[in-house]
């Protein structure tokens, strides 16, 4: 695997690299990045990742600082899953100057849910990944359902700017237990890791309960959101959606998603179920 640290070394491989797939990630890799890694190489002749813990998404309190950094673990893994290039910038790289200009997503579909919690979060999220795009201009770039929101605001962005690239989502990977993988889990501690499965077990019954009949979202969402308070947690949101659109449903035959996110100790876990 070549390791890119400038924007030219970067360019000039990916010239010479034929049909290219792209999956940015910030690092700390676990075995969600590396499926998207594995998925996206069925897309193209080569793969390329990026690591770049992207200061303009991190709220002023929020971890950018913590964020764990494990650059030579995270490289054996792309090498590993055969990962032609990694663009591994500094911010040095990134934003040589203050960056001054921004992508400001649709509000409608920025502002509710993650964006109701973390201002300006997804106008961070967009930026970077147009400036990575245009960086590695890659044709496809895969995208997890993990960061379900995320996915959706890209997906826009690029349909609306009329990027040269194909978007591909992959499905969420889980430990054993039904918790969604993320870099951020490694900061629970053993207690609260046993406790964490509770989110998805909540949004699981919702899912059954939807499928099976039940249309009273508001007091679905209510039943565990108080599930969760009651065991420590500091739910900020569980939400019955659209799939198309993150609204309310509207219509009987909507395709629905139920998302939630609520903090645990210190660490604020999302996850979502397609229904
Ligand atoms: P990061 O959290 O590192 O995630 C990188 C990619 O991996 C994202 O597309 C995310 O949805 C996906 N991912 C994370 N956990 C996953 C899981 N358990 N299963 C499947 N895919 C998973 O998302 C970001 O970085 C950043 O916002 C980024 C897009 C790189 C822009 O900075």
């Amino acid at each position: 695997m070549q390791i890119h640290t400038t924007i030219d070394s970067m360019r000039r491989a990916r010239q010479a690299a034929g049909r290219c797939a792209f999956v940015p990630t910030m690092g700390n890799l676990h075995a969600g990045h590396i499926a998207l890694m594995r998925q996206a190489a069925s897309h193209a002749d080569a793969v390329i990742a990026s690591i770049f813990v992207n200061r303009l998404q991190f709220g002023p309190s929020e971890d950018f600082d913590k964020y764990p950094r494990t650059l030579q673990a995270d490289c054996e893994m792309l090498e590993a899953a055969g990962v032609a290039h990694l663009f591994a910038p500094d911010e040095a790289v990134m934003y040589p100057s203050r960056q001054n200009y921004h992508v400001e997503p649709d509000p409608a579909q920025a502002t509710a849910l993650e964006g109701a919690h973390r201002a300006g979060h997804f106008r961070g999220v967009a930026t970077v990944v147009l400036k990575l795009l245009n960086i590695v201009q890659p044709d496809v770039a895969l995208f997890g359902k993990k960061d379900y929101q995320q996915l959706m605001v890209l997906r826009n962005m690029v349909s609306q700017m009329a990027l040269p690239v194909d978007i591909v989502a992959g499905e969420t990977v889980r430990a054993e237990d039904g918790l969604a993988l993320s870099s951020r889990n490694r900061y629970l501690s053993d207690a609260e890791r046993a406790e964490a499965v509770r989110l998805s077990r909540c949004l699981n019954r919702i899912r059954d309960a939807v499928r099976a009949g039940n249309h009273d979202f508001d007091a679905l969402e209510r039943a565990a959101m108080s599930e969760l308070a009651t065991h420590d947690w500091h739910p900020d949101y569980i939400a019955v959606r659209r799939q198309l659109d993150l609204q309310a449903p509207a219509a009987p035959d909507d395709a629905l998603v139920v998302l939630g996110a609520a903090r645990l100790g210190s660490t604020r876990l999302i996850d979502n179920l397609e229904i």
